[in-house]
């Protein structure tokens, strides 16, 4: 059995990556391809137990280390329990946030640095997304949108300045990793995203499927 293809989702909160993920995910059906979506924090039981305590507003005492290997282990449950068998069994895997969240948010965001990316290792192995879309928009365009939806949890309530340390997070992995990064504005209509991410899929990865 060929491997699956594993296909992250980026970006600040509000920037529009669940209704890109269902649109793709859609997409890929069509051809006949077997897809699995999972989101993260959460995916799995336990990793969406965890996802309670690390959102929840009540906890307010939570140290940036104590956040840090949280997401860590729900991320490392969700990939043995979710990725890793459906990538073995030929799925295309779609994840909406994945280890780059980590970095950007409690590497850039809580100013963690360097530790981030080694506790994450150690939760997911050699797993690393084929393919990653950041959905560029700019942290105040995200809050604007998100304060329209409702009630934000504990880490979209954080200040401007940290919501701006994460974007130029992301946007120093995406220099980075520039191999499997495509950055993709969303600050555009629906549907002219969701024409570029296709566009990105059928040149990057459905030749190869
Ligand atoms: P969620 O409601 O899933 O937000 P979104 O729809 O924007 O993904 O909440 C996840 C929050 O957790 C979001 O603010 C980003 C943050 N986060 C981290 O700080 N680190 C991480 O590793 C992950 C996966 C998410």
């Amino acid at each position: 059995m060929k491997r699956g293809i594993f296909i992250s989702f980026e970006g600040p909160d509000g920037c529009g990556k669940s209704t890109q993920i269902g649109l793709l995910g859609e997409y890929l059906r069509e051809q006949g391809l077997d897809v699995v979506r999972v989101r993260e924090p959460g995916g799995t039981p336990i990793s969406e137990k965890i996802r309670e305590i690390i959102l929840d507003k009540k906890n307010s005492e939570m140290s940036a280390r104590a956040e840090a290997l949280l997401y860590a282990a729900s991320r490392a449950q969700l990939t043995a329990e979710v990725i890793e068998p459906a990538l073995k069994a030929g799925s295309m895997v779609l994840s909406d946030r994945f280890m780059d969240s980590s970095i950007a948010y409690q590497g850039f965001g809580r100013g963690l640095g360097e530790g981030v990316r080694l506790i994450n290792e150690f939760a997911v192995g050699e797993l690393q997304p084929d393919l990653t879309f950041l959905l560029d928009l700019s942290p105040e365009k995200g809050r604007a949108r998100l304060l329209k939806d409702g009630e934000p949890d504990r880490l979209e309530s954080e200040a401007m300045s940290f919501h701006r340390a994460v974007y130029e997070g992301y946007l120093e992995l995406s220099r980075i990793y520039a191999d499997r990064y495509v950055v993709v504005d969303a600050d555009r209509p629906v549907e002219d995203i969701a024409e570029d991410i296709r566009k990105a899929i059928d040149s990057h990865v459905l030749k190869r499927a």
